[in-house]
């Protein structure tokens, strides 16, 4: 069957998705899985916590800062719109295909990242009321230490059940709908969509840089506190 230009161009595959963006969701799973099991694998395993913990704290950080500073479809204000366009879009009003995160994705990229920013900014402050704790404990007092703790306790059953739809949207969207999503955020490729000409991943790195460096300061900076509940 002969194919016309504007389907040509509609197939066209484009840079849709920064490789930097795309680095940091799998090293984000790598580090949130780690966070977890380094936690239920038992308390030896706290020093590799506490790493995967400041990955990332790391990564969540360059997130934050992507959002303003990367390239168009990393940009928050290029994906975030109000709740009438997420009832909008799970209505089935929205045209298809969508080169960026569509409404819904974009509610749980804000979600994801406010848990995920929560989770490990308590941990810092965490302690486990036996012998570890996060670098920062000896910033505040054993009882708003216990606070943040019991804060990340609760939220990482939030995180999971965020993971979990997270989860079943996606595979309800590649499933279903047939839509590549977890093809292109592994390409970085779209079809049909009109692609940015650089990912910056020269300024990526110098914000990552930056943020391991803030971050390795900030620990130094903080009091020696060995943790004394009893
Ligand atoms: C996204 C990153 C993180 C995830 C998913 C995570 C997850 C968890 C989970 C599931 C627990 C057990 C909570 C419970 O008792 O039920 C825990 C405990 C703990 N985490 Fe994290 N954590 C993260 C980051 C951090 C960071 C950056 C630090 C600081 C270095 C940290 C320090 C601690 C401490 C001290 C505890 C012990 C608290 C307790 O026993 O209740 N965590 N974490
Ligand atoms: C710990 C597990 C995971 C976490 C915390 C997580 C987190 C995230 C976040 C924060 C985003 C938004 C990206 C952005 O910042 O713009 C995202 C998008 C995405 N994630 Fe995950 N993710 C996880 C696991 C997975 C897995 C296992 C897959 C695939 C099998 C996956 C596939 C995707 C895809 C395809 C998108 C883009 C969706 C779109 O096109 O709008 N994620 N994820």
């Amino acid at each position: 069957m002969t194919r016309t230009p504007a389907q040509d161009s509609a197939n066209a595959t484009a840079l849709v998705w920064d490789w930097p963006l795309r680095v940091f969701h799998w090293s984000l799973v790598l580090a949130v899985v780690g966070s977890f099991a380094t936690h239920y694998a038992g308390i030896e395993w706290f020093d590799w916590h506490r790493r995967c913990g400041y990955v990332a704290v790391v990564l969540i950080g360059f997130r934050l800062a992507w959002g303003f500073m990367g390239p168009q479809y990393s940009r928050f204000a290029s994906f975030l719109r109000g709740p009438r366009a997420v009832i909008e879009h799970l209505r089935g009003r929205q045209p298809y295909p969508i080169a960026g995160h569509n409404p819904v994705g974009a509610a749980s990229v804000l979600a994801f990242l406010a848990s995920l920013a929560l989770q490990a900014g308590t941990g810092l402050f965490a302690n486990d009321e036996i012998a570890n704790a996060g670098p920062f404990y000896g910033w505040v007092t054993q009882e708003t230490s216990n606070r943040l703790t019991a804060l990340h306790d609760l939220n990482s059953s939030i995180l999971i059940g965020l993971i979990v739809a997270h989860l079943v949207a996606i595979a309800w969207y590649d499933g279903r709908r047939r839509l590549g999503l977890v093809r292109a955020f592994w390409t970085g490729r779209k079809a049909g969509a009109q692609g940015i000409r650089s990912s910056r991943g020269g300024l990526a790195l110098v914000i990552v840089v930056a943020l391991i460096v803030a971050l390795a300061l900030a620990i130094r900076a903080a009091p020696e506190a060995s943790v004394s509940f009893f």
